[in-house]
């Protein structure tokens, strides 16, 4: 543990990886924010699933804070304070799927707005801004983030939000939030939102950096057993906050009370699940950067990524998730995919066991493929993430499956 001087010449703790050293509190707050037992009439330490999609009424409009399951659960509410103060947030909302809390926010915007967006998104984003988002009048443009200039030269009069999403998927680039969000607070009333799914609010808290939302597909890391699909938003903007209140009761776009409480479960054991992913990646990642049939790797945690250096300056560490090119194409990868046998050949990320895919024909096919090529998503481009498994198990499976290509 070392301690240095950020550019505003504030005082930080440094790890012995390089990267941020994460303050106290984090897993404390994981367990005991919003789990109070003292709300329940039970004592339950446990927060139970509240399953009832209406509330009793002591008189007309006269209720406890709950009246009808869409508008608010107890469960639901619980998990939300939770996710809040893990971003050192003051307002936490959860939605139906990670795209369903993007729907949220790109219903916040009007016909005639304009949006900055990274040019290297989870596929599903860049369909909902190109083919939802452009049907209802919104105009965007989809910019490479690590250039600051371009961020800039993108804004016009009309632009209200900034979506960037780092690090990128699927090409791992780490875009500096700090400084996207002092271009973007330049223009009054610009809302800048990250999607943190990548990293978890354990290795990376935008709301700190100046962000104005951080947003989650929850689907991912922060429930980390691959079975519930939910998303998250966190802002400390009380008037955001209402907003997107009034949009997800608008809209409908709700969790159910029992994903809820399986979410709230995995938080518990965020900070334990993120360390291992955090260590099993990084000795992936050492081993197929030095593969003969491996071409690249992109993984931050690597001093041959580009932005290592802003990756330790703005994260508290990576997580399971990486790229890498294989030396060949669709055919060479194919092979190697089919060949797996601990990784599991399949879409999504961030759960317990480890995963693999091809994002030129899965996860980011519905991207045009001028821009996949533009971008270097290529068929020889495979996504990994990495589970929890032994290491040494999964570099054996990687080695066995190279050797087949
Ligand atoms: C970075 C990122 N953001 C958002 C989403 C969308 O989340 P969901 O699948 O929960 O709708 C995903 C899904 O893969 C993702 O990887």
């Amino acid at each position: 543990m070392s301690i240095n001087k950020n550019t505003n010449g504030a005082e930080r703790m440094i790890a012995d990886d390089g990267f941020l050293a994460q303050p106290k509190g984090f897993a404390t707050k994981a367990i005991h924010v919003g789990q109070e037992a003292s709300q329940w009439k039970s004592n339950a330490v446990v927060p139970p699933i509240s399953m009832s999609t209406t509330f009793k009424q002591f008189g007309p409009a006269q209720h406890s804070g709950f009246e009808y399951g869409r508008s608010g659960n107890p469960t639901r509410d619980v998990l939300e304070r939770c996710l809040a103060a893990l971003d050192n947030g003051k307002y936490g909302l959860t939605f139906s799927s990670g795209l369903g809390a993007t729907t949220a926010m790109i219903t916040m915007l009007e016909a005639g707005d304009h949006v900055v967006a990274g040019d290297d998104l989870y596929g599903g984003t860049n369909r909902l801004l190109r083919k939802v988002a452009m049907k209802m009048n919104i105009t965007i443009d989809f910019v490479d983030c690590t250039d600051l200039a371009k961020v800039e030269a993108a804004v016009k009069s009309n632009t209200k939000l900034f979506w960037i999403e780092t690090p990128t998927n699927p090409l791992l680039k780490v875009i500096d939030i700090a400084a996207v969000c002092a271009v973007a607070h330049k223009f009054p009333g610009v809302v800048v939102v990250v999607d943190n799914t990548f990293l978890s609010s354990y290795f990376q808290r935008p709301l700190d950096l100046g962000a104005d939302i951080v947003m989650y597909s929850l689907t991912k890391y922060m429930n980390g057993h691959s079975d519930v699909i939910m998303g998250a938003t966190v802002t400390n903007d009380e008037a955001l906050y209402e907003k997107l209140k009034f949009l997800q009761n608008a809209t409908g776009i709700v969790p159910s009370p029992f994903d809820c409480y399986l979410v709230n479960r995995s938080l518990k054991t965020l900070s334990l699940r993120m360390e291992r992913h955090k260590m099993n990646s990084l000795a992936v990642a050492k081993f197929l950067e030095n593969h003969p049939k491996v071409e690249r790797v992109l993984h931050p945690g690597l001093p041959s990524h580009p932005q290592h250096e802003l990756a330790k300056r703005q994260t508290y560490g990576h997580s399971g998730i990486m790229s890498f090119y294989i030396k060949g194409g669709l055919e060479e990868a194919t092979k190697f995919l089919k060949s797996l046998e601990v990784f599991t050949l399949a879409e999504s990320l961030g759960g317990y066991e480890s995963l693999a895919e091809l994002p030129s024909v899965m996860t980011h096919a519905s991207v045009p493929e001028e821009q996949r090529i533009a971008l270097g998503i290529t068929n020889g481009l495979i996504r990994i993430s990495v589970g929890l498994e032994d290491s040494d198990d999964l570099i054996e499976d990687l080695k066995q499956a190279l050797s087949n290509i």
